[in-house]
């Protein structure tokens, strides 16, 4: 964690002072959802788009709340300003029950090192489909085991595959294909609605390229000239290595998208 304090429903308090019952069967089973953005220079990232978004998981759990937007925005703005940070990671983490909690806490960033937005990194593929998958829940158990695969083999992320071995999206990000000028991903009900999905195809829209959500197969993966993956901490990730199989190198369409992307996040 990040900062001496921490949010809980909109009281700040010292991290030192944290605590959750053990008895609280809605943390303890994971009744909650959550977000993870961005603060850089002191700017925070979509805001709109991720309290939406946590309102949205919320729904699909039927999980009730009676927070609002202006309430968690202005915890969010206090949060930042107690810790004196400029650069950082938020997570909201809403659980619910009798009277649900909001917890608002700052995380170091993340960043990937430079050199894998030039070469691409190597990612590994599992057979998973996501319960709910347009909801950030806390059912984050299969991720986890899926996610530590990868770290052990020093890979970025993970393919997930459906029964048809379709890739539909990374254990943590959203995967797209490149071919020319145009974008393949997976249609957005099945996935979850990234906000760095949508503020990419708005950006790729916006400089001429094409977007087309279909199902992408894995047999058919290097038939494209590439693909990448998109998250909050990582933005636009090119993918060099899947599995046994490779791209030889990031084709000029997605390294122009990569800079353009940039461009529209000023
Ligand atoms: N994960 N798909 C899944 C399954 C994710 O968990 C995430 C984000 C994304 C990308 O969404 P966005 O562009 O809004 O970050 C797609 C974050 C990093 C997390 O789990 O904290």
């Amino acid at each position: 964690m990040l900062g001496k304090y921490f949010s809980h429903s909109g009281k700040l308090l010292p991290v030192k002072k944290a605590k959750i019952s053990i008895d609280n069967i809605e943390f303890t089973y994971g009744f909650g959802v959550y977000e993870n953005l961005r603060v850089r220079k002191g700017k925070i990232f979509f805001i709109n788009e991720h309290v939406e978004r946590l309102f949205k998981s919320a729904e699909m759990i039927e999980l009730k709340h009676n927070f609002n937007f202006e309430e968690i925005k202005t915890a969010i703005e206090k949060l930042i300003k107690k810790n004196r940070l400029e650069d950082c990671n938020i997570k909201m983490l809403l659980i619910g029950g009798e009277k649900p909690d909001l917890y608002i806490i700052c995380l170091a960033p993340k960043f990937l090192d430079r050199k894998f937005y030039k070469q691409g990194v190597k990612v590994i593929t599992e057979n998973h489909e996501r319960f709910l998958p347009q909801a950030k829940t806390l059912n984050m158990l299969p991720s986890y085991l899926i996610f530590k695969r990868a770290k052990e083999q020093d890979a970025y992320d993970v393919l997930l595959l459906d029964k048809e071995n379709n890739i539909v999206e990374g254990a943590r990000s959203n995967f797209f294909a490149i071919k020319n000028k145009t974008l393949y991903t997976t249609p957005v009900e099945k996935v979850l609605d990234g906000v760095t999905r949508r503020t990419v195809i708005d950006c790729a829209k916006r400089n001429g390229y094409e977007v087309v959500e279909k199902d992408i197969e894995l047999n058919d993966l290097f038939n494209y000239d590439g693909a990448f993956l998109t998250s909050t901490s990582g933005k636009i990730v090119p993918i060099r290595e899947v599995g046994e199989g490779g791209f030889e190198g990031i084709c000029e369409e997605l390294k122009e998208l990569m800079k353009f992307y940039s461009g529209c996040l000023k």
